[in-house]
């Protein structure tokens, strides 16, 4: 049987698999769900070793364990090691879902569940595309597998382990599909990830909550503080004030940026799917720019004072906000969470007391277009989607891209299937079973070609 009809007559066992997968609520970042994330990953275990992976294992480390599989098939052969997370977000608030987040459901060519984009649909795919090389005797490269599950809290164990097992760590490149395409008509690569500094801060003002009438007016009100503070740190431009935090920004070239221009890109789209009536950012950029090329501050959840139900008159003593930068080369995670914690400290005002503690990091990346990695890819989707893809700059983070090509020396290549539309991290995260089946059959494509051009 060739390898396409293989595909086609194991689709449905695939995708049910993969609901198996999606049903293990893998959340990193909640301790409570520990043991269905160490599920995760012996699942993906077994289903490695089931496509004839060998010396699969799960590494464990501080953290949550990493798959480990492989195929040595010649020395001779180009070694492709695929990395991907079995982790997902917090699927909270779970009233917010159509459907129950782990237990998935095809609504209109398209499998709802959290993770069903980032990453368990899109790991999968490498698993299933191994299995179908496998057994079609068509894979021509050795292939290494590395599957964490803590991409979605900073990956903090997964740099220490790849320093620790560099010799077991060895190849060629790094395949990567944890990102989106333009549209299903319209496929793109991504050549660029953003980096991140993620900090949470603490602004304190008198020792306890207070009547907010015996005491409002005279003192300093925390949550008031911490606002004034968090708007200032934008001007009129949209710029960041963060003292010296475009020190080290990259500028694009006008070329690039007239490149990037004619990316297809439908404003009216965006607004309406994400159902705004404008659009805001850094004066001077597009959209595209200002999620590709530009940094950016956010504050992703604030809070202090009373939340609970009816109303209580309290001036509250301290107020919190997580903030993330993104970061574009050549910014650093270390350099712009120092910057950051000085300039906070720097402006508050004497009537309170902050405090910034880190969270996690990472640094920007951009991967080539001209090498064997990039125009593999680009040859394997231009077979399967029958256009030449767009190169495009990802607004997201995957941390650990930028320790592959420090520590291991490796160039990666994001070849992802997803869709941003797809609401990774949002409620209702989806993926179509189009990109699902697209990506499997892409994959061998991609080793195929890789094989040729190295
Ligand atoms: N797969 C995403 C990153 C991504 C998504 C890149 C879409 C480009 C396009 C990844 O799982 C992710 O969410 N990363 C986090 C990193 C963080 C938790 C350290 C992010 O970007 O917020
Ligand atoms: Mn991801
Ligand atoms: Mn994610």
């Amino acid at each position: 049987m060739d390898r396409q009809s293989y595909i086609q007559a194991n689709q449905d066992r695939f995708l049910e698999e993969l609901k198996e997968l999606l049903r293990i609520p893998s959340v990193s970042a909640d301790s409570s769900f520990k043991e269905d994330t160490i599920k995760a990953a012996e699942y993906i275990k077994a289903k490695l070793i089931e496509a004839g992976a060998d010396n699969v294992e799960l590494c464990e480390t501080a953290g949550y364990p990493i798959v480990y599989g492989e195929k040595i098939i010649d020395a001779s052969w180009p070694t492709v090691l695929v990395y991907g997370h079995y982790d997902v977000q917090p699927a909270t608030p779970y009233e917010l879902w159509t459907t129950p987040p782990f237990e998935p459901e095809i609504r209109d060519g398209k499998i709802y569940a959290r993770g069903a984009c980032d990453d368990k649909g899109q790991v999968y795919m490498h698993v299933k595309a191994f299995e179908a090389m496998m057994q079609t005797n068509t894979l021509n490269c050795n292939v290494k597998f590395m599957i964490e599950g803590e991409e979605e809290v900073g990956s903090p164990n997964l740099g220490p382990f790849c320093i620790a097992n560099k010799e077991k760590l060895k190849a060629d490149m790094v395949l990567i599909s944890d990102t989106s395409m333009i549209a299903n008509d319209i496929p793109s690569i991504d050549v660029g990830l953003r980096g991140l500094s993620y900090v949470e801060v603490e602004v304190t003002g008198p020792n306890r909550d207070l009547h907010s009438g015996v005491y409002g007016g005279a003192v300093a009100n925390p949550v008031n503080v911490l606002c004034d503070m968090i708007s200032s740190l934008h001007d009129e431009d949209r710029r960041i004030t963060v003292e010296g935090f475009y020190d080290n920004v990259l500028e694009t070239s006008a070329s690039d940026r007239e490149a990037m221009a004619k990316t297809p890109f439908d404003l009216d789209e965006f607004k309406n799917d994400l159902g705004i009536n404008d659009i805001q950012g850094e004066n001077g950029y597009s959209t595209i720019e200002r999620t590709g090329i530009r940094p950016t501050l956010d504050v992703n959840g604030i809070w202090g004072g009373y939340i609970g139900e009816g109303a209580k008159t309290v001036l509250p003593s301290k107020a919190y906000a997580k903030i993330s930068m993104r970061l574009v080369p050549n910014q650093t995670g270390e350099e712009i969470t120092a910057k950051f914690e000085k300039h906070f400290n720097k402006i508050a005002p004497p009537f309170v007391t902050v405090k910034v503690t880190p969270h996690h990091g990472g640094n920007p990346v951009l991967t080539p277009t001209d090498g064997a990695e990039y125009q593999a890819a680009a040859k394997a989707m231009a077979t399967t989607f029958g256009k030449d893809p767009i190169p495009t700059r990802g607004g997201g983070s995957i941390p650990i891209v930028a320790l592959f090509e420090a520590e291991l020396g490796l160039k990666s290549v994001l070849m992802g299937f997803g869709l941003d539309s797809d609401a990774l991290h949002s409620p209702n995260e989806h993926y179509g079973l189009f990109n699902f089946y697209k990506g499997i059959e892409t994959i061998p494509y991609f080793f195929q070609y890789y094989r040729e051009m190295k």
